[in-house]
C-alpha cells in the first residue's frame, strides 16, 4: 500500500510518501518540507492569511517534486491523506482540499488526520523491530505529545483507542518556550533557541517554579514561566531591556526555563506510567527534539526500566510522513472519511475525552 500524506496545519507545507513494508511497518519514500518560518520570523509568530496563502503557492510543486522522488505517478498512491486540524482554518483548507481533489481524481479514497494523531503514532514509524514483533499498532504504551500548541499525556491502548490523563492548562510547553523566546528578543519559533542558549549556561543560577509538579495530578502549566521571567528581567539589564542582558546572563535563564519545563514533563511523564503500569513511554511533536528533554528522559526511562522510544529529529517538527503513517494505519484498519468531512481547528482525538 503506498499512501500520500500531506501536511498545512500551520506554518510547514510538507507531503510524503510511504509504502507499507512487510515487516508490518513503513518505509518513507520521499518526504518534503517546505518551511515558511524565515516568513513569518519577521512578524514574530505565524500570521494565519500568510500561511494559507502561502501553502496554496508552494503546495502544487511541493506535490509533483515529492512524486518524482519517490518515482512514482498519483495513479499509483494507493489512499490519499492529509491533516484535517487542529490547525488555522484557512491553512488546513489548502492540504484536506488538495487531498480530497486528488483522490476523487485518481478514484482512490480519502483520510482526514488529526495532527496530533500523526504526532503521536511518529515514534512508530521510524522503525522498531521489537516493537514490530508485537504485531499491534500502537502497542499499549504512554504518548506524551509536546508540540506547539499542545501538551499532552495519553493512555494508548490501540489505534484510535486514546484515553486523556493530562493536558496543560494553559500555555503548553512550545507555547512557553515560543512566549519567553520573544520576551528575551529572541527569533520566532523560540525552542531551538532557547535550546542553543541553554546549552551555554548555567541552570543552576536561576531556579525557575515547576507549577503543579507536586500535585495529584498529570496536567501542567507552563503560564508562569513568563510571569518569572517578566520579574527576573530587570534584574539583569538596565530598565529590563534583553538587550541590555549580557550574553551570559541570557544564556543562564535559557538554561533556567528549559530545565523547569523539562523536569515538569519527565517527572509527569513518570508519574503516568507508574500509575498505569504501562511500560512504553513514547514521545513525539516539536518540543521532542529538545536536547536535554531527550536526555532526561533517557535516563529518567533507562533508571525505571521503562522503553522509551523518540522520533528522530526530522519526525519531531511538523512533517507530511506523520501524516501519511497515521492514514495508512487507518486505511488498514479500514478506517476511511466522507468526502463531506470538513476541517476542524479543534477536533477531539478518539477516546480523548475520558480522563483517569
Ligand atoms: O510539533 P510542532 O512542529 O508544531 C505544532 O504542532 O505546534 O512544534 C512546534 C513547537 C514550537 O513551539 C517550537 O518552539 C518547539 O516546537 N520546538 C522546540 C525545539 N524545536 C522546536 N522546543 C524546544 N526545544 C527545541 N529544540
Ligand atoms: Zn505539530
Amino acid at each position: 500500500m503506498r499512501v500520500l500524506g500531506i501536511e498545512s496545519s500551520c506554518d510547514e507545507t510538507a507531503v510524503a510518501v510511504l509504502e507499507d513494508a512487510p515487516s508490518g511497518g513503513a518505509r518513507i519514500l520521499s518526504s518534503l518540507v517546505s518551511s515558511q518560518i524565515p516568513l513569518h520570523r519577521q512578524y514574530g509568530g505565524v500570521i494565519p492569511e500568510l500561511a494559507s496563502r502561502n501553502h496554496s503557492g508552494r503546495l502544487p510543486s511541493l506535490l509533483r517534486e515529492t512524486l518524482r522522488s519517490a518515482h512514482l505517478d498519483c495513479s499509483q498512491i494507493d489512499v490519499f491523506a492529509a491533516t484535517g486540524g487542529p490547525g488555522l482554518v484557512a491553512a488546513l483548507l489548502v492540504g484536506h482540499t488538495a487531498g480530497k481533489a486528488l483522490a476523487l481524481a485518481a478514484g482512490k479514497p480519502f483520510i482526514s488526520v488529526n495532527h496530533l494523531e500523526g504526532h503521536l503514532l511518529s515514534p512508530f514509524l521510524s522503525g522498531c523491530p521489537e516493537i514490530e514483533e508485537l504485531n499491534v499498532m500502537p502497542p499499549p504504551h504512554i504518548a506524551l505529545v509536546v508540540s506547539g500548541g499542545h501538551s499532552l499525556l495519553l493512555d494508548v491502548s490501540g489505534l484510535g483507542q486514546y484515553r486523556l490523563l493530562g493536558r496543560s492548562r494553559d500555555d503548553a510547553a512550545g507555547e512557553a518556550f515560543d512566549k519567553v523566546a520573544r520576551m528575551l528578543d529572541l527569533p520566532y519559533p523560540g525552542g531551538p533557541e532557547i535550546d542553543k542558549r541553554a546549552e551555554r549556561g548555567d541552570a543552576e543560577r536561576f531556579h525557575l517554579p515547576r507549577p503543579m509538579l507536586h500535585e495529584d495530578n498529570l496536567d501542567f502549566s507552563f503560564s508562569g514561566l513568563k510571569t518569572s521571567v517578566l520579574h527576573l528581567l530587570p534584574t539583569l539589564a538596565t530598565g529590563g531591556d534583553p538587550h541590555n542582558a549580557d550574553e551570559q546572563s541570557l544564556c543562564d535563564l535559557c538554561a533556567g526555563v528549559r530545565a523547569a519545563i523539562v523536569d515538569v514533563l519527565v517527572q509527569k511523564a513518570k508519574k503516568a506510567l507508574k500509575l498505569t503500569g504501562r511500560k512504553l513511554l513514547a514521545v513525539s511533536g516539536g518540543v521532542s527534539c529538545n536536547t536535554a528533554l531527550r536526555d532526561a528522559l533517557l535516563d529518567m526511562c533507562s533508571r525505571r526500566g521503562f522503553k522509551l522510544l523518540l522520533p528522530p529529529e526530522a519526525l519531531t517538527t511538523d512533517n507530511a510522513s506523520m501524516i501519511a503513517y497515521a492514514g495508512m494505519l487507518h486505511a488498514k484498519a479500514g478506517h476511511f472519511s466522507d468526502w463531506k468531512t470538513p476541517v476542524d481547528p479543534n477536533p477531539q482525538l478518539a477516546g480523548y475525552a475520558t480522563r483517569a
